[in-house]
């Protein structure tokens, strides 16, 4: 419902149409407002700032139509400021609100990580959607969301918010976010513009060290860094950011090949790009950049549409304009493509946002708090399980780590608006009604995870002696995941591991639960945890979710959507690496079994680490459940493919335990020889399948020959015939294997 007059002019635009020189309604719409903006109004709406500067001042910029965005601001201040844009400046343009929804707004769902070990598109639009919904409720009309970097790094602190490692399931679930955020159309009130992040490479940072340069050749970029974001964009993303880092020495703010040629002109986009936060003003440090006026004139050219809080554009714009060193159909190309945006999301009939009526709050309802406990029970993966899970009932628990109750850290990073009052951590969900009836002593131990403080650990063992089962709650604080939180060292920190040799020397059966922001490395804590679940912060929910999940009354279905390394020295290692002249065979060598003086060539000349072997702990795509699957009589429609043709391949799988269950089927394939190298696998397909205890399912993949099309090095895209491995199941590492030639 619209609140206050719109300024005279859009209001006669919106009822006259106006200079028609599009096609359509919008086109007309834009092309008449743009037609009445001065240069410096036009660079206004190119201008983003953050609320951190006092009210008065930003009004005043707003009256001036010096601002076209802002970022960080209270939710309670929206309709204020909108109001100022609105009745207050010359042509009352509304505001765009941005803000970092990621993985929820105050209902938190799991960090991205999590949600991606899902592999469950579904779940992943309808949790997005839930965030939408409660953020436009408030007013926020833009989230800066999906992170679409392929990340195989788990020292880079924004593996978190991350979908992990591979392109395809990036590209699925990125999709899925942006529908999720965008609803049935931008203008509905539980829908919020998706800004697809960060264009690009900006996961594959040197050394995992954050906003570090990258060096990612055209064809990799295109064959492994690009697909993500045009599935995305291709889904309909509103809007797209620009990277920190520098790819081969050009920073993402000004490199007009990728936000031109890539974008525009092969991806046909035709929303507004954005800057990162003063990603144009650090081209100055990166020494791509003189000055700040520099800064301006190469990223308007390059196709930067907003700047995000640098104000190089406000500054330097007109004169550059001016100057013609910025042509003026540079600036009109921006400023429509943020009007569009704009309009699509209704802010110009619309602009304000609705008191909400007693009751009516979408905010932590019921519907929301249960989709944020499935999203929770799916991001779960089961790692190891000697058969202690699930728990029985009557078992008395000693409920042991820093992270069994740890409501901010739960909920990982970028959960500005999440309440940490609200958060069900795994303590809180015992005293639930549904939980009540459990037995329990807790002892946490430690503090929080960085604590090195062991003097408790003697009650730690006393507790858990008078327990049936010892539940070790361990893992990372929020802190340490999330931008700018790169670590060199991913093992449990502070004196996690102790504790859990402490409790393992009770003799009683130890479940170690990890909550963390990324895939530590926990090879060492192995022997100490009869059952390991791994749970990427888990949000709002997951004290519940773990609860269901320890007693069975869910059944674990994640999957890993990044490799585990058994040591940071392994990093980079990624399931869909291509092979070398000298893959390995051997395992790892104990280096105090290696003869002194040893012949040079005597450990075999391949390619692996004496000390860490060839093989990650965990590979991706890998889970466990409760029940037990097995994979048989698997079948393709056709060996000889044709380029054009489609591949339909089967597969029974059966559920061979006592258990009901959901099975996340894999389809892998492999290019055996390629004009260039190919990796040894690569996902094509994901199908989440319930089989209920002892009953089969046929699971059925339509594999496009298309889809195995890849850039050579002439950098077009084309399948090559040949012939190709295929796989179909529970993992990277395992499945049924067939065969087939694509012909000419
Ligand atoms: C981050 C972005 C984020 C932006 C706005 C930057 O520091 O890199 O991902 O959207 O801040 O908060």
């Amino acid at each position: 419902m619209k609140k206050g007059l719109l300024a005279l002019g859009i209001a006669a635009l919106l009822a006259t149409g106006c200079k028609q020189t599009g096609n359509t309604e919008e086109d007309r719409f834009i092309e008449s407002l743009l037609s009445q903006m001065t240069l410096e109004e036009k660079i206004g709406q190119m201008n983003q700032l953050s609320f951190d500067q006092p009210l008065d001042s930003i009004k005043a910029k707003i009256r001036a139509g010096e601002i076209g965005s802002m970022l960080n601001i209270d939710p309670t201040l929206i309709n204020e400021i909108q109001k100022t844009a609105v009745e207050e400046s010359r042509l009352g343009i509304p505001l765009i609100i941005g803000r970092d929804i990621i993985h929820g707004y105050k209902t938190v769902l799991p960090i991205p990580l999590g949600l991606a070990a899902s592999f469950d598109p579904q779940l992943v639009e309808a949790g997005t959607h839930m965030a939408a919904t409660e953020a436009r409720e408030e007013g926020i009309t833009w989230t800066f969301a999906p992170m679409l970097d392929i990340s195989r790094d788990a020292r880079w602190g924004r593996i978190a918010e991350s979908l992990g490692e591979d392109s395809y399931l990036s590209g699925e679930l990125g999709a899925a976010m942006v529908r999720g955020f965008q609803g049935k159309q931008l203008s509905d009130n539980d829908a919020i513009a998706a800004c697809v992040k960060h264009f690009v490479g900006y996961g594959a940072a040197e050394g995992g060290r954050d906003y570090n340069s990258t060096y990612i050749p055209e064809m990799l970029l295109r064959n492994v860094y690009l697909p993500p974001f045009q599935k995305a964009i291709e889904a309909g993303a509103a809007t797209l950011m620009t990277s920190f880092n520098d790819n081969n020495g050009v920073p993402a703010s000004g490199n007009d090949f990728l936000l031109r040629t890539v974008l525009r002109n092969e991806w046909n986009f035709d929303g507004f790009v954005v800057s990162d936060w003063c990603s144009m003003s650090e081209m100055i440090p990166h020494g791509f950049a003189a000055d700040r006026k520099d800064v301006a004139r190469i990223s308007a050219n390059a196709g930067v549409d907003m700047e995000m809080v640098s104000q190089t554009y406000i500054d330097h714009l007109p004169e550059l304009v001016t100057e013609k060193k910025v042509p003026i159909e540079t600036i009109d190309e921006a400023v429509r493509n943020i009007l569009r945006i704009k309009y699509r999301l209704g802010l110009f009939e619309n602009p304000y946002v609705d008191d909400v009526e007693e009751g009516m709050s979408t905010i932590y309802s019921d519907e929301h708090l249960q989709t944020a406990r499935r999203a929770a029970v799916e991001s779960a993966v089961l790692l190891k399980n000697n058969g202690v899970l699930p728990l029985k009932p009557g078992q008395t628990l000693a409920i042991i780590g820093p992270m069994a109750n740890a409501p901010h850290d739960q909920l990982g990073t970028w959960s500005f608006d999440g309440d940490k009052n609200r958060t069900v951590t795994p303590l809180k969900a015992l005293q639930s009604e549904e939980y009540k009836q459990v037995k329990y002593l807790y002892e946490a131990g430690l503090d929080y995870s960085r604590d090195t403080d062991t003097r408790n650990f003697e009650r730690v063992k006393s507790a858990v002696r008078r327990a049936d089962v010892a539940l070790v709650f361990v893992g990372e604080e929020a802190i340490l995941s999330g931008e700018a939180h790169s670590l060199s060292n991913i093992n449990l920190i502070g004196a996690q591991s102790e504790l859990l040799k402490a409790v393992k020397s009770t003799g009683k059966p130890v479940v170690m639960v990890v909550i963390a922001g990324r895939p530590l490395t926990i090879e060492r804590d192995l022997p100490y945890a009869d059952a390991i679940l791994y749970n990427f912060h888990p949000g709002t929910m997951g004290g519940l979710a773990i609860l269901d999940l320890l007693y069975g009354k869910e059944n674990p279905s994640g999957k890993l959507p990044v490799t585990f390394v058994r040591e940071v020295g392994q990093i980079p290692m990624y399931y869909n690496h291509n092979n070398t002249g000298r893959p390995a065979h051997n395992q790892i060598i104990p280096l105090k079994d290696i003869p002194l003086e040893a012949p040079q060539t005597s450990l075999g000349n391949t390619s692996f680490y004496l000390d860490s072997g060839k093989d990650p702990l965990f590979v991706f795509g890998y889970g466990l459940s409760y029940s037990t699957f097995e994979y048989t009589d698997l079948n393709l429609s056709n060996h000889e493919p044709k380029a054009g043709d489609t591949l339909t391949v089967t597969a029974t799988i059966k559920n061979t335990s006592r258990v009901d269950g959901t099975e996340v089927a894999q389809l892998y394939v492999r290019d055996l020889v390629g004009s260039i190298t190919r990796p040894v696998k690569e996902l094509k397909g994901f199908q989440r399948l319930f089989i209920k205890a002892g009953e089969s399912q046929t699971v059925t993949f339509e594999l496009p020959i298309s889809e195995l099309a890849f850039y050579g090095r002439d950098l077009q895209k084309r399948v090559e015939a040949g012939q190709f491995d295929l796989w179909v199941g529970p993992n990277s590492a395992e499945g049924l294997k067939g065969s087939f030639t694509v012909t000419e």
